[in-house]
C-alpha cells in the first residue's frame, strides 16, 4: 500500500491530504480570508497565511488519516503553476519534510492535479472514473482549456482562453457590481433566484476551440455604468437577475465549445474540472448535454473541484508508481508547462 502526503499552496488556499493507493483519506483545506476585501488574491498576504497554515493544516490531514509520518511513502506538492511566494512555502515544506524522513518527493502540476482529481475514490462510491482518452473542461481561477487527456501523464490542449479565464470573469465580474472575492460563488448563489435572459451582454466570436472572455468583462463594465448614471440603485435592485444574466453569458461560452470539442474529436467521455467546475449551472448544462448527446460525463465532488490537496495526493500516486521522483533542487514555476 501505498500512502501518500500532497500539498497544495498555489493560491490562496492552504491544503494537505493523505491517500491510500487511489483512495482518499483525509483532506484538509485552510482557506485564507485575509483576500476578501481586496477583491483579489494579495500574494504578500497568502504567503505569510501559508507560512501559518502550513503545519497545523499537515497535522490535521496526519491525525484525520490516521496515519504516523513514517508511514509515508512519498511527500507530492504543487510546483506550479501558481504564485511563486505561496508554491515556494509548500515546496520548501516538502523538501524539509522528505529530506527529515528520508522519503522521496513528488512534484505536482496543478492543472494535471485538477484532471486526475477524477481518479480519487472514496467511500461514496461514485462511479468509475473516466476511460481514457476522455475530454477535461479545466476551468479555474487563472486557466481554462480543453485537453485530450490520453494517459494519466498525456495531456494535449486542444483549446484554450486568450485572454482572462473563466473564473477570472465571475471574479471580475463580481467585483464591478461590488461583491467581495472570490465572486464566482456569490454570483452562483444570487444567480439561483434570477432570471437569466434578463440582460443580454455581447459574446464573443472566436473560431475554433479556443475562447475569449474579455469583451464579456467589458460589456458588463460599459453595461452597469451607463444603468448606474440612471439609477444608482441599479445594481442592489437588479442583483439577482445581473448575477444569473452573467453567468449564463459564461456558461454558455464553456458548453459552446466543450461542444465543439466533442464533436472535432469524436469523443463522448466528457469531464470538468477547476474552481468553476463547482458552478450549478454548468454541472446542471453538462447534465442536460449527456441527456441530449448521450456524453459519459465527469463532475467532480464540489471539495475536489476548487483547489484542495487530495488531488496534489492522487497526482502523486500515480507519479509514485512511474517512480517519477523530484531532487532536492527544485524549484517553483509560475506558469504552466502545458
Ligand atoms: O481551481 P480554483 O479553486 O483555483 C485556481 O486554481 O484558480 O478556482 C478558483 C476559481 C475562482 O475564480 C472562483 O471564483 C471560482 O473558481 N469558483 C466559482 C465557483 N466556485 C469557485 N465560479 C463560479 N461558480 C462557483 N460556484
Ligand atoms: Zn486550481
Amino acid at each position: 500500500m501505498i500512502y501518500i502526503l500532497g500539498i497544495e499552496s498555489s493560491c490562496d488556499d492552504t491544503a494537505a491530504a493523505v491517500t491510500r493507493d487511489d483512495h482518499i483519506l483525509s483532506n484538509v483545506t485552510a482557506t485564507q480570508d485575509v483576500h476578501k476585501n481586496f477583491g483579489g488574491v494579495v500574494p504578500e498576504l497568502a504567503s505569510r497565511a501559508h507560512q501559518q497554515n502550513i503545519i497545523p493544516v499537515i497535522h490535521a490531514a496526519l491525525q484525520e488519516a490516521k496515519i504516523r509520518k513514517n508511514q509515508l511513502s512519498a511527500v507530492a506538492f504543487t510546483r506550479g503553476p501558481g504564485l511563486l511566494g505561496s508554491l515556494l512555502v509548500g515546496t520548501s515544506f516538502a523538501k524539509s519534510f522528505a529530506f527529515g524522513l528520508q522519503i522521496p518527493m513528488i512534484e505536482v502540476d496543478h492543472l494535471q492535479a485538477h484532471i486526475l482529481a477524477h481518479f480519487l475514490r472514496d467511500e461514496s462510491g461514485t462511479k468509475p472514473p473516466p476511460v481514457f482518452p476522455f475530454l477535461c473542461l479545466t476551468v479555474s481561477g487563472g486557466h481554462t482549456q480543453i485537453t485530450v487527456v490520453k494517459s494519466p501523464f498525456e495531456f494535449h490542449v486542444i483549446g484554450r482562453t486568450i485572454d482572462d479565464a473563466a473564473g477570472e470573469t465571475f471574479d471580475k465580474a463580481a467585483k464591478i457590481m461590488g461583491l467581495s472575492y472570490p465572486g464566482g460563488p456569490l454570483i452562483d448563489a444570487y444567480a439561483k433566484n434570477g432570471d437569466p435572459e434578463a440582460f443580454h451582454f455581447s459574446k464573443p466570436n472566436i473560431p475554433g476551440l479556443d475562447f475569449s472572455f474579455s469583451g464579456l468583462k467589458t460589456s458588463i463594465l460599459y453595461f452597469l455604468r451607463d444603468h448606474l448614471k440612471q439609477d444608482p440603485d441599479f445594481i442592489e435592485k437588479n442583483k439577482s437577475d445581473l448575477c444569473a444574466s452573467i453567468q449564463s453569458a459564461i456558461i454558455d461560452i464553456l458548453l459552446q465549445k466543450i461542444k465543439a470539442a466533442a464533436v472535432q474529436t469524436g469523443i463522448s467521455e466528457i469531464a470538468i474540472a477547476g474552481g468553476v467546475s463547482a458552478n450549478s449551472s454548468l454541472r446542471a448544462a453538462l447534465l442536460k448535454a449527456q441527456e441530449d448527446f448521450k456524453w459519459n460525463v465527469f463532475i467532480p465532488r464540489l471539495e475536489y473541484s476548487t483547489d484542495n490537496a487530495a488531488m496534489i495526493a492522487i497526482t502523486g500516486y500515480f507519479k509514485f508508481l512511474n517512480s517519477d521522483f523530484a531532487d532536492f533542487s527544485v524549484a517553483p514555476y509560475a506558469r504552466s508547462s502545458f
